[in-house]
């Protein structure tokens, strides 16, 4: 197991008596044990808050395990709640979505204006051809198009696949592919600081490659010239000008268990997996987790600094938000442009009053120093959280003690992309230790147990195990069942749990601590990769014969890249080569895949049967034993 990061403190920090007494849930405790009594009670609770066409029969049918349903019958639709149901109150008028573009432009959407957006392209979708039950493959920058996108998606009854703009054409064709996206809507570039991201230039590369796509539609974000295919592209606001675009478009019923979404993830093979959500289970599970954990109120601006292109802005930049009536905040570019104080400074600005980011960028902010943030009005602020990988205790005191000045909670998110919303997290009332995520969420129950299944002792690390179905889990992979129950459900087949792929312990006081992954999964910044992926990004240059990716510990993108070539008779080694190779990866994988180091070698690493014995290339790279060799053959 990995061991990089074991944080060992028994620093505690209380919120204060008023951050518990007017929060919207002021005892985990009574609230965590009521849950757990009864979670279909529980569960159908909280979803008797949303909208229903028609309620449900079942709240939840455990007759096929891992293939749970839930809200069996229940006819709904996400966006009817996240949009249609707030226009027919006050929050017609209310802020729904502020958004700063890198250059300072800027854009602002009531809840009737995003709704009638939305509307608009939906119409578009449907004059394009897209039905209900098609795919529709999103590949943006951070504009306010995206959200738009994905909601007028939900409301036809279409299932959206967003790939993250920091993919490459390899990838991007990758998933247009598996899901037979026939429209694909993305931009003429993103900007990134200051830099244009050639988004539509990878998209026709893509596109090329899978020729499954019809329509691509284009969002007009940078201005600059790019091929426009006649016939097949069509540029965004010319469709949002014409008739067809109509501002009102009925929302499709759906039923509770039908697609919302796939989201491409990584695992332990090649291939990506597809992690499909539904309409019903998710909706409640997101709703539910950021109200509870941030104690989200009107009055609030929520900022979530994720990408939409993630689980994490699925969840709560686009869906949850609105889902609550939420302000939600979105910025376009890097933390740190043109200045390091530039987060701040939109804190201040917007007076944001909650900060939701990853360990890598608090760590990556507080190198610049306490000066730029202590340049701004921080006051605004009343809750912080992070999510994507563990937070090592110096970079929570920085941001509980710099940012927070002391007073604010931090609520460390644990949770995946297959989960859809927080599994371990502290609610307000939750004493908090550095590092920590804390305790599982009413109605999860979350466990530490070793290779039989037995509870590890405090202190103890195992496997990090869910042993009940919640509303928000995964419905499958999809295209491949199968791989579902093989990937999260087969190690504790005979109890029925989730396996999270997380090595955890738990102390003395039930609190939770992730370790790191224990599969083929690198978290870099947060972002999540496989080994496979890099590594055929790799030996898709002509000059390698076989490629080997491992995790090596940083101090502030959690984990960067190695990689051990072996090249291809009639090749050198060179300097120039690793760069070539370093640019084919960012070419075909993307920036974030680029390894930080690559070593030419003559052999690898693997065992008898000749798998790549990833350990030991790590141990190497540590300067550390390599432990049991006794299988290894180079
Ligand atoms: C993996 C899931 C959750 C949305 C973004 C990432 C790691 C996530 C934490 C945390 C320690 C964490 C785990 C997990 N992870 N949150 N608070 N503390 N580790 O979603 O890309 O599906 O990645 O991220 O290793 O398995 P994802």
């Amino acid at each position: 197991m990995d061991e990089s990061f074991v944080p060992a403190t028994t620093e505690w920090y209380y919120p204060s008596d008023a951050v518990v007494h007017n929060a919207l849930v002021p005892d985990y405790e009574a609230t965590y044990a009521e849950a757990m009594a009864d979670i279909e009670t529980f569960w159908a609770q909280r979803a008797k808050t949303l909208h229903w066409f028609e309620p449900w029969q079942q709240v939840l049918d455990r007759s096929n395990p891992p293939f749970y349903q839930w809200f069996v019958g229940g006819k709904t639709n996400i966006a009817y709640n996240a949009l249609d149901r707030h226009i027919k109150t006050w929050r017609k008028n209310k802020v729904a979505l502020i958004w700063e573009g890198e250059n300072g432009d800027k854009r602002t959407f009531s809840y009737w204006r995003l709704w009638q957006e939305v509307n608009k392209f939906a119409n578009v979708l449907k004059s394009l051809g897209v039905k209900k039950g098609d795919r529709v493959t999103i590949y943006m920058g951070r504009v306010p198009e995206l959200p738009i996108a994905m909601l007028a998606c939900a409301k036809i009854g279409a299932i959206h696949s967003v790939v993250y703009g920091g993919f490459s054409e390899h990838a991007l064709a990758d998933r247009i592919e598996d899901a037979q996206s026939r429209v694909l809507v993305t931009c003429d570039g993103a900007w990134l600081r200051g830099n244009i991201v050639e988004l539509k230039q990878i998209a026709d590369e893509a596109v090329h490659r899978s020729p499954v796509v019809e329509h691509v539609v284009v969002v007009r974000r940078t201005g600059h010239e790019v091929n426009m295919q006649h016939g097949r592209d069509f540029w965004y606001h010319d469709l949002m000008n014409l008739p067809i675009a109509s501002p009102v478009c009925e929302t499709e019923v759906m039923d509770a268990e039908d697609p919302l979404f796939i989201l491409y993830t990584s695992g332990t093979t090649g291939k990506p997996k597809g992690i499909l959500h539904t309409h019903g289970g998710y909706q409640v599970y997101i709703s539910t987790t950021l109200e509870w954990a941030f104690d989200l109120k009107d009055e609030d601006r929520w900022w979530c600094a994720a990408d939409p292109g993630w689980i994490t802005g699925h969840s709560y930049i686009v869906y949850g938000p609105h889902i609550l009536g939420a302000t939600s905040f979105m910025y376009e570019g890097a933390p740190n442009y043109p200045y390091p104080n530039r987060w701040w400074k939109m804190v201040e600005e917007y007076g944001i009053s909650h900060l939701y980011t990853a360990p890598t960028a608090i760590r990556g902010l507080m190198r610049f120093g306490d000066a730029w943030p202590n340049r701004h009005n921080l006051s605004s602020l009343r809750m912080l959280g992070t999510v994507g990988e563990p937070i090592n205790p110096e970079a929570w005191r920085w941001y509980y003690n710099v940012i927070g000045k002391g007073k604010l909670p931090i609520i460390d998110t644990f949770w995946q992309t297959e989960s859809s919303g927080f599994l371990i997290c502290p609610l307000p009332s939750v004493g908090l230790k550095p590092g920590s995520a804390t305790r599982p969420f009413p109605g999860i129950e979350a466990d530490v147990v070793d290779e039989a299944g037995n509870s590890c002792p405090p202190g103890t690390e195992g496997y990090l195990v869910i042993k009940n179905p919640w509303p928000g889990m995964l419905r499958t992979i999809y295209g491949d069942p199968q791989r579902m129950v093989n990937q999260y459900f087969s190690q504790f087949s005979h109890q029925g749990w989730y396996m999270a792929g997380d090595a955890a312990r738990k102390d003395e006081d039930g609190y939770f601590y992730i370790i790191g992954r224990l599969d083929e999964v690198i978290k870099v910044s947060g972002y999540r990769l496989g080994t496979a992926e890099v590594e055929s990004g790799l030996v898709s240059h002509p000059a390698v014969a076989e490629a080997a990716v491992i995790g090596v510990p940083d101090e502030v993108r959690g984990n960067v890249i190695y990689a051990y070539c072996i090249l291809r008779s009639g090749f050198q080694p060179s300097e120039e080569l690793v760069d070539k190779l370093k640019e084919h990866v960012r070419h075909e994988v993307g920036p974030i895949a680029v390894p930080s180091r690559i070593e030419i070698v003559t052999s690898l690493p693997k065992t008898k049967s000749g798998k790549i014995m990833r350990r030991v290339l790590k141990a190497r790279a540590m300067g550390q034993p390599e432990g049991d060799t006794s299988t290894l053959e180079e």
